[in-house]
Parts: structure tokens; C-alpha cells; sequence
């Protein structure tokens, strides 16, 4: 296309554009513009919804299912200032809209405020099945019913400060591995058997059966030091996840000042994502039958 032409169509107005960083503030945040969601975006977050919903009873921990079940975000891609109303009454949360993956330090400056971002672009139909990045469905599906749990939502908090930290100590790479360990693919027993809290398997199509029921991934019981030195796979199910044994557990396993356990993760190896470690505890593969929806 020729340069007016060009400039004509960036000029437009293009409402909830991927990857329009231009309208947001310095610290990320922008408007969420809900009416301009055209009704195909709608009618594909149903579908991812509904997808999902087939999968996550039964697999799911019960935290998950209540608070999502409260959000009511099963029609339409959800207003999040309407659900940020539920969170502030419930655990004093809120959610602000973002264009996308943003700078670490303003997304940890987020968490210890009790913020929680959310990208506020749907993915494309083509997308059903897999995203590389987040996308809306992604971030309030698979994060927000928890921030409806009051000791979740302390965990949440309290690793946003553990990132300002990390981040003063250039230890965020140690650090990012307990997120994506915990919050994105964090595995829990429960009196019921193994359960599914991370918001990447909650919100994927195929690694909510995978996680609890394939034999190949090794599921670990928590160990902080253990996890802190595996490394993750950012394009593949995982082959290892690490298991709490409730929110609790977790607030108290990350409540130690991390100083010392950097400097000693540093200086030791790391392990491969599929590696076996010393110590190791391993929890079976569950056969879970789904409830019915
Ligand atoms: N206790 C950690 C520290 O001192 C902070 C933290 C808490 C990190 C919870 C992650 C989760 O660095
Ligand atoms: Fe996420």
C-alpha cells in the first residue's frame, strides 16, 4: 500500500488494536473500551468458554471453580471494571486493562498494589486452539477466579514485592521460575486428588488433561530450591510441575527472606525441564472423571 494510504489506515480509529502500546500510560495502563469488541470477539470467547468448560470440572481445584463461577463471564467477553467491583469487595483486587506483555518492573509494581493486569485483546479464530502470548481469555479466564480467594490473592501480592526485590538483586530469572511454576502451572492435592490451579493449563485446551492424567510429565512435590534451579518450556506442555499442598503451604514456603537462596541457586546447576533431581518426591498420574457440566 502507498505511504498516505498507509498512514490513512494507522490513523484510524481501531478499537482495541493487538499490540497498540501508543494509548497506553507509563505504567501500561489504558481504557478497556469495552462496546468496541465486535460481536464475532464475543462469540469466540463464548466458544473458548464453553471449550473450556468441558474440560475444567473435575480438574480444576475447587478456589478456581467457585470464583469463576462468580465472575459470570460466560456470554461475553467480561467488563473488567464490573469484575474489578467483585475483586475490590472480595480481596481487595482490581484489574486494569494492558496492551500486552508488559516491562517486568511495572508488571511486579502492579501485583504489590493488588493490580492485576489484563491484556484486553481476544485472540483470532485461528488462535483457538493455541496462542503464543496473552490474550484476554487467557488473563481473565485463567488468572482472575483466584484473586477471589483471599489467600491467593495474599500469594499474588506478596510475590509482586518478591519481584521488586529479585529485580534489585538481578535475581528475576530464579524468581520467574516460580511463577511459571506456581501461578501459570501450579498442580494441588486436595482431599479429592490432584487438582489444577495455574492459569496456563486452566486456560489451555489440551494441557488440563495432560497435566493430571498423562504419565509422562514428572510431578514433583514443592520444593522451593528444587524449583528454583528448573528450568520451563515456553512452547511445549510441561514436562515437569511442581505440587502444593495449599495456598497456605505456598505463602509460608515463599515467606523466607530469598536473599541467601539466590546467592546459593546461583552458585549450583540448574536442571533441565525434564531432569530428575536428588530428593525428588513424585505424585502419580490421577484418573479424574469429569463431572458433568
Ligand atoms: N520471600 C520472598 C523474598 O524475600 C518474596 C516472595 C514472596 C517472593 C512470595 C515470591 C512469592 O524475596
Ligand atoms: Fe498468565
Amino acid at each position: 500500500m502507498d505511504a498516505a494510504l498507509a498512514t490513512a489506515v494507522s490513523n484510524a480509529p481501531q478499537p482495541n488494536l493487538r499490540g497498540d502500546y501508543s494509548r497506553a500510560g507509563a505504567d501500561f495502563v489504558l481504557q478497556q473500551r469495552w462496546s468496541e469488541y465486535a460481536a464475532d470477539e464475543h462469540a469466540l470467547w463464548r466458544r473458548l468458554y464453553e471449550r473450556q468448560m468441558r474440560l475444567v470440572p473435575g480438574y480444576a481445584c475447587d478456589e478456581y471453580l467457585a470464583g469463576l463461577a462468580r465472575l459470570d463471564a460466560d456470554d461475553a467477553i467480561p467488563r473488567l471494571d464490573a469484575a474489578s467491583a467483585k475483586l475490590r469487595r472480595a480481596t481487595n483486587w482490581e484489574l486494569v486493562a494492558v496492551p500486552g506483555l508488559i516491562p517486568d518492573l511495572a508488571f511486579f509494581e502492579h501485583l504489590a498494589n493488588r493490580r492485576f493486569p489484563v491484556t484486553h485483546w481476544l485472540r483470532t479464530p485461528a488462535e483457538f486452539d493455541y496462542i503464543v502470548e496473552p490474550d484476554v481469555f487467557h488473563d481473565f479466564f485463567g488468572h482472575v477466579p483466584l484473586l477471589l480467594d483471599p489467600v491467593y490473592a495474599n500469594y499474588m501480592e506478596a510475590y509482586g514485592k518478591g519481584g521488586l526485590k529479585a529485580a534489585r538483586l538481578g535475581s528475576l530469572k530464579y524468581l520467574a521460575r516460580l511463577y511459571w511454576y506456581t501461578v501459570e502451572f501450579g498442580l494441588v492435592t486436595t482431599p479429592r486428588g490432584l487438582r489444577i490451579y495455574g492459569a496456563g493449563i486452566l486456560s489451555s485446551g489440551g494441557e488440563v488433561v495432560h497435566s493430571i492424567e498423562r504419565p509422562q510429565p514428572r510431578r514433583v512435590r514443592f520444593d522451593l530450591e528444587r524449583l528454583l534451579r528448573t528450568e520451563y518450556n515456553i512452547d511445549r506442555y510441561q514436562d515437569t510441575y511442581f505440587v502444593i499442598e495449599s495456598f497456605a503451604q505456598l505463602i509460608a514456603d515463599t515467606a523466607p527472606d530469598f536473599t541467601p537462596i539466590y546467592e546459593r541457586v546461583r552458585t549450583l546447576r540448574s536442571f533441565a525441564t525434564d531432569q530428575a533431581a536428588p530428593g525428588d518426591v513424585l505424585l502419580p498420574a490421577a484418573a479424574v472423571r469429569p463431572t458433568a457440566p
